[in-house]
């Protein structure tokens, strides 16, 4: 019997894509535009539907673990195409991927053609012989593929012109910058304050300086490097993620918090681009983490619907308060920002809270404004600025120029 798949033309479909990738803006350089024209994307994603191999936004399933959490997808090709930009790969550059699929090791091959090599590392026996498979099919035999931790690098390929890590990171191992050229590049994507931007890295004097970077979303590492955020459950359905931070939280009194009548203010500022809006929140409070609702305790009005996603929220004592937005046609985005707050000191916070919205609206209301540094041990940052996040192998400062 005759499948969709025995009727759809994958060079049709991957002509489709390309365009809109470029329409997206994820592609921006013809050699990027040629890779992924190029490579059979079908061909890493068997048993799925033609469509879904070569829809820009689908990232399709490989493994999950027993409670259904993924363990390892192919990467929606809208972040691999932005990934690739930033990390500008050259031909016979010697690059390196933590966390492997085949697919994206294949567009490296295209982009660092016959003078360069391609190493591809994976913790998962399975997907490494996955991606093995796949990569012979697509006619990619001289991708080296490594069943590996990444957390040690590969001394035997390295040094690496670029390293492109593909699964969640909380820090950076010493052996990733250990190999890295001298005048090499990581893009890897780090989580800051429980949220997790994609960062492309160059050397600098102290470590590792930010080039650009954005949000995205990837499977957990796991192995060494594996990292499990601190969460504070207040009532059913009600948590604080508590990722970098020591913030010690009085969960009976905001508990109490979350059941006293709740205050809002606006803030005459714009509401837009929320990630880079909460990447502004989270780095300049010390007392910044993350509040998550479920869609009960929104349906209960505990909490307004903007924690059903996870908000910055800022906690002081007995006491918090996270951003809302309201319409507002005066605004350029159509929307205003604002806070919703609880507790005895429900006034005091909302008032800074506000304060910083007005801040980031006045002066980094634009995409990439911040400034990500990465400093490995031994060298010392001094602690006391919000945005300076301390990690197991260095310390990650964000600033705002
Ligand atoms: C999003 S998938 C990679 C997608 C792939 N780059 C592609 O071409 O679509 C993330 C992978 O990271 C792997 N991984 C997780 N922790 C790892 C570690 N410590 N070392 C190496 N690989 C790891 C997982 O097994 C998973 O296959």
């Amino acid at each position: 019997m005759a499948t969709d798949n025995d009727v759809q033309d994958p060079t049709a479909l991957r002509t489709a894509m390309v365009r809109e990738l470029r329409d997206q803006g994820a592609i921006q350089s013809g050699r990027v535009e040629a890779a992924f024209a190029i490579v059979p994307r079908h061909l890493f994603t068997p048993g799925e539907p033609l469509e879904v191999a070569y829809a820009p936004d689908n990232a399709p399933i490989v493994k999950t673990d027993d409670n259904g959490m993924n363990l390892s997808v192919v990467s929606a090709a809208h972040l691999q195409a932005t990934m690739l930009e930033a990390a500008e790969i050259e031909p016979g550059m010697r690059v390196c991927e933590y966390g492997s699929g085949g697919y994206n090791a294949a567009l490296m091959a295209e982009l660092v053609g016959d003078s360069g090599r391609v190493t591809t590392v994976d913790i998962d026996p399975d997907i490494v012989e996955r991606a093995r498979t796949c990569l012979n099919e697509a006619g990619y035999h001289h991708v080296k593929v490594v069943a590996a931790d990444a957390e040690e690098g590969v001394p035997d390929a390295a040094p690496f012109d670029r390293i492109i890590v593909t699964a969640g990171s909380w820090d950076i191992p010493p052996a990733w910058i250990d190999q890295l050229a001298d005048d090499g590049r990581i893009v890897v994507p780090l989580r800051l304050k429980g949220t997790t931007r994609w960062i492309a890295f160059d050397r600098d004097s102290s470590g590792l300086v930010s080039r650009g970077y954005g949000l995205c979303f990837f499977v957990p590492f796991q192995g060494a490097g594996s990292h499990t955020e601190r969460t504070v459950k207040i009532v059913d359905g009600v948590v604080l993620r508590l990722d970098d931070e020591d913030l010690e939280v009085e969960v009976d009194a905001l508990r109490r918090a979350l059941h006293l009548p709740r205050i809002e203010r606006w803030s005459g500022a714009v509401f837009d681009m929320p990630d880079e809006q909460a990447l502004f929140l989270l780095t300049n409070e010390p007392n910044m983490a993350l509040l998550h609702a479920s869609q009960e305790a929104i349906d209960q009005e505990l909490l307004a619907r903007p924690a059903l996603r996870g908000v910055p929220v800022l906690i002081g004592g007995d006491s918090f308060a996270y951003r809302a937005a309201r319409p507002n046609y005066d605004m350029g985005s159509g929307f205003e920002s604002g806070v919703y707050a609880h507790g005895p000191s429900a006034e005091d916070l909302a008032d800074r809270y506000v304060e910083l919205l007005r801040q980031w609206a006045d002066k980094h209301h634009r995409r990439g404004a911040a400034s990500i540094q990465y400093v490995p041990k031994p060298a010392d940052v001094p602690a006391m600025l919000a945005g300076v996040l301390p990690k197991r192998h260095g310390t990650v400062v964000v600033t705002w120029p």
